[in-house]
């Protein structure tokens, strides 16, 4: 599609109707009619992939914030659990399908590499903590600033 980084392009349900389409590649596609255009039913499945990453984030995200400010700052397995759903949910969407427009594949990398470095800290601190061994706290600040660094990419990096 031109303009490949406009609002439509990475949008196409939003296309206003009067924006002519394919409709014969919609319908084949199983497209659904909804007044301001047509959403196929793998773009609807993409946006869920999407949201059961953002519930990744806020598990991870949310679980550290908790440790951080108010908590004991340790290591929780709710964190690994996060990751674990952000990282099957972000795979999932690093393949092009149910869009249209080029994915950035360097900034998936960057990403991917970020989340392996906080998988490998959340790994060391918690084997410190069952040593009984305190985690570093650099190693700790690290695990939040690395998760908000992925979402910061994820919506400022087109
Ligand atoms: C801690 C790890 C991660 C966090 C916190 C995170 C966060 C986010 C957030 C907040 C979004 C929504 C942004 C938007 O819709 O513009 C997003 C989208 C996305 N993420 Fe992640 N992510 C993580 C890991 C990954 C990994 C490992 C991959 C792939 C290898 C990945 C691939 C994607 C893709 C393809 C999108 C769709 C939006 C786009 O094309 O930019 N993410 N991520």
């Amino acid at each position: 599609m031109p303009g490949g980084n406009t609002v439509f392009a990475r949008h196409p349900s939003l296309l206003p109707t009067c924006v002519p389409r394919r409709r014969g590649e919609d319908l084949l596609a199983g497209g659904i009619s909804v007044g301001l255009g047509t959403v196929t039913g793998m773009e609807t499945l993409r946006h869920v992939v999407l949201f059961v990453h953002l519930i990744g984030f806020a598990v991870l995200f949310g679980a550290w914030a908790a440790q951080a400010f108010g908590g004991t700052r340790q290591i929780t397995r709710i964190m690994d659990y996060g990751l674990l759903i952000a990282g099957v949910a972000g795979l999932a969407l690093a393949a092009p399908w149910g869009i249209e427009y080029e994915l950035n594949y360097v900034k998936i990398g960057t990403k991917l590499v970020i989340l392996l470095a906080i998988g490998a800290l959340l790994g060391i601190g918690s084997a410190r903590q069952k040593r009984g061994q305190a985690v570093p706290s650099a190693m700790f600040w690290l695990i939040g600033i690395l998760t908000a660094l992925n979402a910061g990419i994820a919506a400022i990096w087109r």
